[in-house]
Formats: C-alpha cells, sequence, structure tokens
C-alpha cells in the first residue's frame, strides 16, 4: 500500500513537471532568450529603424542583446573628422536601457566601412602613423566615452588577420602606416575610455585551422604584452556544408584554451554552400527557394551548432545572430550578387522555422 501512495506520488510530480515544461515551451511568449537563459545572452544585430516597426515585438520576446549592424562603425558614425553621426546609435542604446538588453559594440577599428578622411590629410597625402594612432585615440574615446558603463564589451579591432595563407596580418591602410602596433593601442586606448567594457579581437572564419592559428597566436602575443584584452569573438558566419561537427568542435576547444571568454558574435547559417569571395550570379544560381531539402540541412547545422555552444558553456557567455529574420540579410547580396538567402531562425514572415526548435529544444 505504502509503495503503491509512493508510486502514485512520484507519478503526478513528473506528470505536473512535463505539463510545465510543455506549456513553458508553448508558450509563443518564451524566447530563444528564455530557452537558453541558463548558457547564454541572446543577441541579434539590429539597425535603428528595425526597433520601430514589425520587428521590435519579436526583438523583444526572443533576444536580450544587440548590436548595431552598422549604425556604430567607423564610416557611419565618424564621416568626418568633425562630424559625428550618433542618432542612430544613440536610438540603440536608447531601445536597449528601456528593455534591460545588454549591447555588444561594434566595432572600433577596421580595414571596411571606414571612412577615407582617416589616413590622408588635407592634401590627400597619406598621414604619418602618429597622425593615425591620434585619430584612432579620439574616434575611440569619443564613442566609447559617449557609450561608458552602457556599451558592456566591444569588438575593438575586427578581421585585422589576413586570409592569405603565407601573410599573418591583413595589409590594410591600418597597417600599411601604422604596423602591427596599432592593434594594441586600439584596445590600450579603448580600456582607456572605459576601464570597466570587455574588450575583444573579432574575426570570420576562424573555423579554419589555418586562420585560427593565425588568430591565437595575435590573442597570445597581446597577452604577452600585457594588452587589455578580454575575449575572442568569432564571427560564426557559416553554411550547411561547414563547420562540420568536429571542425566547430575543434575551433572551440582551441579558443577556450587560450582562457579568455568566447563569444560568438555574427551568427548565421547560410543554405548555399560556402564561398569566401563575391560573385555575379549566374545559370545555376537560380534555385533559390527555400526547399524541404534546404531546411533539413540548415536544421541538421543549427542543432549541432547549439550543442557544441553548449558543452563550451564555460567558456561561451553570448551568441548573436546577425540580422533577424530571413526577410532581409546581408547574404542576399553576397557572396551571389541578388540571390535570395535564408541563414536565420526566422522566416521571411518572422515565423519560427525548424531550425528554431532544434535550438531551442534539446
Ligand atoms: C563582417 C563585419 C560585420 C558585417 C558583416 C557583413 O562580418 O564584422 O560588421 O559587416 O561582415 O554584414
Amino acid at each position: 500500500m505504502k509503495n503503491s501512495i509512493y508510486a502514485f506520488a512520484i507519478l503526478l510530480l513528473f506528470s505536473q513537471c512535463s505539463a510545465n515544461k510543455k506549456s513553458v515551451i508553448q508558450d509563443p511568449a518564451y524566447g530563444l532568450k528564455d530557452y537558453y537563459k541558463n548558457y547564454f545572452t541572446i543577441g541579434v544585430a539590429v539597425s535603428a529603424t528595425s526597433l520601430k516597426n514589425k520587428n521590435a515585438s519579436l526583438i523583444l520576446n526572443e533576444f536580450n542583446s544587440l548590436t548595431a549592424e552598422n549604425s556604430m562603425k567607423m564610416g557611419p558614425i565618424h564621416p568626418a573628422e568633425n562630424v559625428y553621426n550618433w542618432k542612430d546609435a544613440d536610438t540603440i542604446v536608447a531601445f536597449a536601457k528601456n528593455n534591460n538588453f545588454k549591447i555588444r559594440g561594434h566595432n572600433l577599428c577596421w580595414h571596411q566601412q571606414t571612412p577615407k578622411w582617416l589616413f590622408i590629410d588635407s592634401l590627400g597625402k597619406q598621414v604619418s602613423k602618429e597622425i593615425l594612432l591620434a585619430r584612432l585615440k579620439k574616434h575611440i574615446f569619443d564613442v566609447v566615452g559617449r557609450y561608458k558603463g552602457q556599451i558592456y564589451a566591444w569588438d575593438v579591432v575586427n578581421e585585422a588577420i589576413s586570409d592569405a595563407p603565407n601573410e599573418y596580418l591583413r595589409n590594410s591602410e591600418w597597417y600599411q602606416i601604422a604596423g602591427e602596433e596599432y592593434i594594441a593601442k586600439a584596445f590600450q586606448y579603448a580600456h582607456e575610455a572605459d576601464p570597466d567594457a570587455l574588450l575583444f579581437y573579432n574575426d570570420y572564419n576562424e573555423i579554419s585551422a589555418t586562420k585560427r592559428a593565425k588568430i591565437i597566436q595575435l590573442i597570445t602575443n597581446l597577452k604577452k604584452q600585457g594588452v587589455p584584452i578580454h575575449g575572442v569573438g568569432l564571427q560564426g558566419h557559416w553554411a550547411v556544408n561547414e563547420p562540420s561537427y568536429g571542425q566547430l568542435d575543434s575551433t572551440l576547444s582551441d579558443f577556450s584554451k587560450l582562457d579568455l571568454v568566447i563569444q560568438i558574435t555574427e551568427l548565421d547559417i547560410s543554405v548555399y554552400p560556402k564561398e569566401h569571395t563575391a560573385r555575379e550570379g549566374q545559370a545555376i544560381d537560380t534555385a533559390t527557394s527555400f526547399s524541404k531539402e534546404k531546411e533539413i540541412k540548415q536544421s541538421a547545422v543549427y542543432k549541432y551548432c547549439f550543442e557544441l555552444f553548449r558543452k563550451y558553456k564555460k567558456s561561451i557567455n553570448s551568441v548573436t545572430f546577425w540580422n533577424i529574420s530571413d526577410e532581409h540579410s546581408w547574404l542576399d547580396n553576397f557572396p551571389v550578387r541578388n540571390r535570395k538567402d535564408y541563414p536565420l531562425l526566422f522566416d521571411t514572415f518572422n515565423n519560427r522555422k525548424s531550425a528554431y526548435w532544434q535550438v531551442a529544444k534539446w
């Protein structure tokens, strides 16, 4: 008798637990940020406009961290020496503050979307290293200073490593004028401007063993020199054919040995096999519908990516998606111009895709 009462009580408890779990999972207000509350903050790259249109409710429901897709980059925010466009960045920061979101700042020093004035004098001649570093310092102090205490993490240097197998650092204008030192300087300036902000080196194609070794070399050197660097940002612009489970596992394992925070900063998974360089569309590029086959492949990759993120949760504390839904992605134009892609967890109408459930339920 006693035994059957125990058995009944256990059964009752179990059925209540699973009922609770079910109702939570079915609750449409329960979003990615809730599924992952014991793992990572879940971020999304946005524009100021997207916070005011129909995307706002999806953003509020699913995410708890924001990155400005473009508004904080050097070109858009600081187009001329004495001109700053604060409006869009301010809108994003205000939205985040009002809704208790975290903000990742992106980015302070990059070779693209960088205004020309930085590198030349009034006669159009290339500036000296001293002038370039002084301009970088002023830019960082102004931008980081404005959002001090509000932006908890900054991508300080973006994509400084070369993709060429035999070249270490990218031969950018930063490098040509200031040499390798511009990287350490950018971190020092950012740390002076906001000593509490977490500072990241951010790059793509980190899953390539060759490029990864160079990123790790750079970070190790910076740490040896005592440069204030706290994290590595893995962009994660991936595709249905890469990374494989094993490739991502070894990527995360290698970076976790650096003893820094890892953040996945720009996640999307293209439904097309990865291509690294831009090109025009060709006849073979006409199969652009989101077919069942694409859906299945993409869901499988999303599933094991998050499985691995969870495996490395000691090192990873944030995952940010690059764009909100398949309605708009930078991949609609890259690498193949005008080819529609479907790289995110929400479809073109903001509905959750099957990949969403592979990520949310485990
Ligand atoms: C890189 C940059 C991002 C963005 C993407 C493409 O990954 O870091 O800011 O420009 O390219 O959208």
